[in-house]
């Protein structure tokens, strides 16, 4: 049922709104027709671009909100992430543990670094209705969820590289 979604150009490293916090949003604008209207266009524009994940701020809305998903079947995680949005999220380590792996980023393209992140997070956020929800996460899903939340921070993974050397060319993030 989408009719005529638009696809929105994903912003690149280098645009202020890519380095700036996220404004958080209320629960009636979130269930209003700007933010439903937009949660569609960046669904639209994860799946044009081939994204697991994707932040407002990288379509250029500097507003707390990101979307993920992931299909089954892929080889980077199997049981696949059922499309999430998420609205003003926060995020507590349930683990001290880290592990390193690849990450790329739709406003970052061509490169992938390998990224220490949490093995396991507790999100607090509000839903695409606008409730209140906390929910854990542990592995590949832990690792997008800490990677969107950062964007919501002006951060990029880049900034979470303990060693540059990792930074590598690849074909398609
Ligand atoms: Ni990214």
């Amino acid at each position: 049922m989408i009719v005529d979604v638009a696809v929105r150009r994903v912003v690149r490293l280098g645009q202020p709104v890519i380095r700036a916090a996220a404004r958080k949003l209320t629960p009636d604008e979130i269930r209003g027709p700007e933010i439903q209207r937009l949660i569609l266009e960046m669904a639209a524009t994860m799946d044009e671009y081939e994204g697991v994940g994707i932040a407002a701020n990288q379509v250029g809305e500097s507003l707390s909100l990101f979307l993920m998903g992931l299909n089954e079947g892929g080889s980077r995680h199997p049981e696949g992430i059922p499309i999430t949005i998420v609205a003003n999220p926060t995020l507590k380590p349930l683990d001290e543990e880290k592990e390193d792996d690849w990450e790329g980023c739709l406003s970052v393209p061509c490169l992938r670094g390998k990224v220490p992140r949490y093995k396991k997070v507790e999100l607090s956020g509000l839903d695409e209705k606008g409730r209140a929800f906390t929910r854990v996460y542990e592995g590949f899903p832990a690792r997008v969820v800490q990677h969107e939340t950062d964007h919501l921070n002006g951060k990029v993974y880049l900034d979470r590289l303990p060693d540059l050397s990792t930074l590598t060319f690849a074909h398609r993030v």
